[in-house]
This record gives structure tokens, sequence and C-alpha cells, in this order.
């Protein structure tokens, strides 16, 4: 298949991109490059692409398509709530125009990356799965719960769109995020000796690894149509429903030495979910995740290491509403995210 690969110079887009690739398909990208330069380790060979905003994509970006996975966006909760219209604008208005010129291009599959979040104030100690309701708590989630809305109102008998309800993800990529909870812990515990914890640690907060993730997307890509067609399918493994206190433990079996140190300054987390993985299981019958967080644990902090992170990339070239924030006030973005130069 030819694949429009959007967000491929980004976390999860650097780790699926090879991935899709191995799997005989020929890979296109689409990114802004926001965070191409936030690279630890050997820079990755990325795949040809677009460097364009997802707000001016045209119909040639799509011509000779066959699938879209999507996986731009403004992508977490921080920069949601950093500005929540340029989230809408770009997660919510962007993502649905781009499928609709998919549509009119008469690409078939369209994978759309979204998210656990959806779950949001759930709570409780019971699974959700995928018809639970949902309940998102910030504009981040909201805007992945309109764009499944709006997917839906376009499937048709010739375009598929398929929810892809993402765990909160974890592990190594060349293009490093640290401010998702695993990565964050284990770079800290490294860099202080300890694995700080400013909610209380009782929330529960499903992880995946941002290899198994991939997997996931390359099996729906080819999987039958009448498995995936306008479905959604949380992505990640019930081994790792685990709490922050939980997560917390891991990291410090990791990390030699290091301390969990639970501060609960930031008060309860409203964001609690546990959720049932199972439909996924049974729509690509042999899929299952392969990671668990304390190998995620393990290998972060072997990468941490071998790359020589440091405070500064940490809290700095990792994060990314600290990228953005150095962006905007540097002048190479306008006030809409979009570049000057
Ligand atoms: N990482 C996670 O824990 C996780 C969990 C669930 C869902 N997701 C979803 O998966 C997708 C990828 O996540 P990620 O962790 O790789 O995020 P990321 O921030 O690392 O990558 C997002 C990419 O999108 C690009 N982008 C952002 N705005 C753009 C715009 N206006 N035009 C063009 N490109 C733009 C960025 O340049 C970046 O390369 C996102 O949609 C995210 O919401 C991620």
């Amino acid at each position: 298949m030819r694949v429009l690969l959007t967000g491929h110079q980004g976390y999860l887009g650097t780790v699926m991109a090879p991935v899709l690739a191995a799997a005989g398909h020929e890979v296109v990208g689409l990114d802004a490059g926001l965070f191409a330069d936030c690279v630890l380790g050997d820079p990755p060979a990325d795949p040809q692409g677009h460097r364009v905003d997802l707000r001016d994509v045209t119909a040639e970006h799509v011509a000779g398509v066959d699938a879209v996975i999507h996986l731009a966006a403004l992508s977490n909760d921080p920069l949601g709530s950093l500005a929540p219209d340029l989230t809408y604008d770009i997660n919510h208005h962007a993502s649905v125009r781009l499928a609709r010129l998919a549509r009119d291009a008469g690409v078939r599959r369209f994978l759309y990356a979204s998210t656990c979040s959806v779950y949001g104030a759930s709570g409780g100690d019971d699974l959700v799965a995928e018809d639970a309701p949902l309940r998102p708590v910030t504009p981040y989630a909201e805007s992945k719960v309109r764009v499944e809305d709006d997917l839906h109102a376009l499937a048709d008998g010739d375009f598929s769109p398929v929810f892809m309800r993402n765990a909160t993800a974890f592990g190594y990529s060349p293009r490093l995020r640290a401010d998702i909870v695993l990565n964050n812990l284990v770079g800290h515990a490294l860099l202080s000796g300890e694995v700080l914890v400013l909610s209380d640690g009782t929330p529960w907060r499903p992880l995946v690894h941002a290899a198994d993730i991939a997997r996931a997307f390359a099996a729906a890509l080819t999987a039958p149509r009448e498995a995936v067609h306008d479905r959604a399918f949380n992505i990640g493994s019930e081994t790792n429903n685990v709490t922050v206190a939980e997560i917390a433990e891991q990291v410090a079996e990791a990390v030699s030495g290091a301390k969990v140190v639970i501060t609960g300054e930031n008060g309860a987390d409203p964001r609690s979910y546990r959720v049932d993985f199972s439909r996924f299981r049974a729509a690509i019958p042999g899929f299952d995740c392969e990671w668990t967080v304390k190998q995620g644990a393990l290998e972060l902090a072997d990468a941490y290491r071998k790359f020589g992170l440091t405070r500064e990339d940490f809290e700095r070239r990792f994060t990314r509403l600290a990228v953005l924030r150095a962006a905007s006030e540097s002048g190479a973005v306008d006030d809409t995210l979009r570049w000057r130069r």
C-alpha cells in the first residue's frame, strides 16, 4: 500500500514509519516538523515526506494514496490547555478536513490516532470497553471525541475510518518525548535519584509501548474491512493497566538506587481509567502487545544512559510544551504555531 503517515516526525511516527516500511508499504510522511530536532541518539532515517501544516493540506497530498494513518496533532493535555482554540483548529477541524479530502480522493482506509483519554474521568476499578460513555476532561481529549464523531459520519461503503484509542505510550523513540509518564519518571530517576510523583499516585493509567502501537496500526491497515470498518479499538494490554504509584515502583526497580517520592502536591488527578483491550485482539487474531512497563523502564534507562540524557534536554528539548513555548518566544512560529520562515 501507499500510505500517507501524518505526524511521521513525532514520537510515535518515528517508530511507526520503519515498521510500515518493513511490512512492505510505501510510506509518505506529512508533518510540520515542530519536533523534528527532538532527537535522542542517532538521527532517524525519515521516509520521503511533505513538510506542510495539517491546516494547509490539499487534494494533492492525498492523491494516489491507498490509506492514511493520521497521527499529527497537538498531542497531549498540557498542549491542549495551552491553547484550546488551536487544539480544536488543528486536532479537530484540520483532521476532519484531511479525512474529507482523503475520502474524495478514493482513499479507502483512514486510521485515526485517538486516545484512551476519551474515557477521562471514568474512574473506578471496572474495565472500560469501547462502548463505555466518553468522559473527556481536557480540550485535547474532547478534540479526539469530536473527530471520532465526525469521521464516523463520513464512513461509507468505500471509506473506512478506524479509531485507534491508544493507551499512554512509553518507550524509546529516536524522537523522544519526556512528558509522558513512564519516560518522564525514568528520566527524573536517573537525573535526580528520585522517582517523583506529583499526584497522589492513585489514578489508573494504562500504558502501551510505542512499538506495540506501531504493530497495531500495521495490523489494522491490512485487516479485513469488516473487522475494522468504522470501529473503535482500545490499543494496549490489561497487564499494563497500572496506577501511577505502581509505575513509580517499576521505575525504582529499573533504576537502581532511585527512591519513590509521592508528593501529592498536584492533588487528585480526575483522569483515571482501567481499560479492556480485548476487542482489538478479537478483531486481529494473533495480535497482542509485547512490552511490559518494567521492560520499557529498563529500555529507557539504557537509552538515556547510552545517549547521555541531560537535564536541559529532559526539561526542554523533549518536553512538547517547552519546545513550542521556545519556538514561539524566539519568533520561529507565530501565535497559531505556523512557521514564520
Ligand atoms: N504518545 C502518546 O502517549 C499517545 C497516546 C494516545 C494517543 N496519541 C496520539 O498519537 C498521535 C501521535 O502522538 P505522538 O506522541 O507521536 O505526538 P508528537 O507530539 O510526538 O507528534 C505529533 C506530530 O504531529 C506534528 N504536528 C503537530 N501539529 C501539526 C500541524 N499543525 N501540522 C502538521 N503537523 C503537525 C508534530 O510536528 C509532530 O511531529 C497524536 O495524535 C496523539 O494524540 C499519543
